[in-house]
């Protein structure tokens, strides 16, 4: 078997990405390559919180298309950036060598940046938390702002993360979270094993607070950018666009648009998450070289038994 050969049966029998198959093959013990490699994906680091829009599930549509990741994207001379990043499913999946994240969400980013920096005094503060009603409900109502420091912050966001309902992350307009408390069965407050491991995934990855657009100031010809904003809603009722207090409607939508079109003239990768309406088909067909595949997402439209029915959302790329 030639060595591609062998990435290639790596990907299909675990399951994952070929750029991170092919690491796995240069790092395993080739003596012993497919067990070895079953043990360091026990290993492998996964997102350290719940975030609504998820990419996890579809991943593996992505892959089967061939449409992730571009076939001509080489991760030890080029970037992945990733400027919504969320709970980062993407970037876990793929674990490339340099990379660039970054969320307008600053609590989130001080997260990243804390289990970067500081992941002890972050495990240790985490481990104070109860899983209580009465204890989440005062959690809730500190503000972060005024919190003594950056792990304070950061273990008060992934403790209502894991303890809210759903996962969910909402601010009402004074920027206050407002999340009922979540039902769960002994819920993780603190994985610390996947702390570590996340930890060490991210040394040399940035993680910033900042717009999208600021991705158009570091991208070179052959990065790789996903973008997955927040959807433009399927229905009048369906809109849930408050990860941030900011909305992110026609105008912004079409201002992504014209980033994807800007970092596609430069020669990068681009592919795009959006919700499959006819309004995100018209923007992104107004780009010749972008190419629309409709996938099925994992939710169903309505939560009515009867009225159950997959959605589909689009995947847009330029290569
Ligand atoms: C659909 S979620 C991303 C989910 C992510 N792919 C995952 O797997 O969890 C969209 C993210 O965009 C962020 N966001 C909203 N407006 C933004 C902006 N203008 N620039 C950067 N990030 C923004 C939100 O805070 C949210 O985390």
């Amino acid at each position: 078997m030639t060595q591609s050969q062998t990435i290639s049966k790596i990907a299909d029998t675990f399951d994952i990405n070929t750029i991170y198959a092919r690491r796995l093959f240069h790092i395993a013990n080739k003596d012993n390559l497919f067990d070895d490699i079953a043990k360091i994906l026990e290993e492998k680091p996964k997102p350290f919180v719940k975030w609504v829009g998820g990419k996890r599930q579809l991943l593996k549509q992505f892959r089967l298309l061939n449409l992730y990741p571009p076939a001509n994207f080489d991760p030890k001379l080029n970037k992945y950036f990733e400027p919504f990043v969320g709970g980062g499913a993407v970037f876990f999946d793929l674990l490339p060598e340099k990379a660039e994240l970054s969320d307008l969400n600053e609590e989130l980013v001080i997260a990243y940046n804390v289990i970067k920096n500081d992941v002890d005094g972050l495990i240790k503060s985490l481990k104070k938390h109860k899983y209580e009603k009465e204890y989440y409900l005062k959690v809730c109502a500190k503000n972060p702002k005024e919190l003594s420091n950056n792990v304070e912050v950061a273990s008060r966001f992934i403790y209502l993360n894991r303890t809210g309902f759903n996962g969910m992350y909402r601010v009402n307009s004074k920027g206050g979270f407002n999340v009922p408390f979540g039902r769960y069965n002994n819920p993780i407050i603190c994985d610390e094993k996947n702390l570590r491991r996340v930890s060490k995934s991210l040394q040399k990855v940035s993680i910033n607070h900042q717009d999208y657009k600021e991705v158009l100031k570091n991208a070179k010809k052959g990065d790789f950018i996903y973008f997955d904003p927040p959807y433009y809603p399927i229905s009048k009722t369906a809109s849930f666009t408050s990860y941030t207090a900011e909305s992110f409607l026609e105008n912004e939508q079409t201002e992504l648009r014209n980033t994807f079109a800007e970092l596609h003239k430069r020669g990068c990768f681009v592919m795009l998450s959006n919700s499959d309406t006819p309004f995100i088909n018209k923007i992104y067909s107004e780009i010749p070289s972008a190419k629309i595949t409709k996938v099925e997402a994992g939710r169903t439209i309505n939560s009515k038994g009867s009225k159950r029915g997959k959605i589909t959302e689009v995947l847009v790329t330029n290569y």
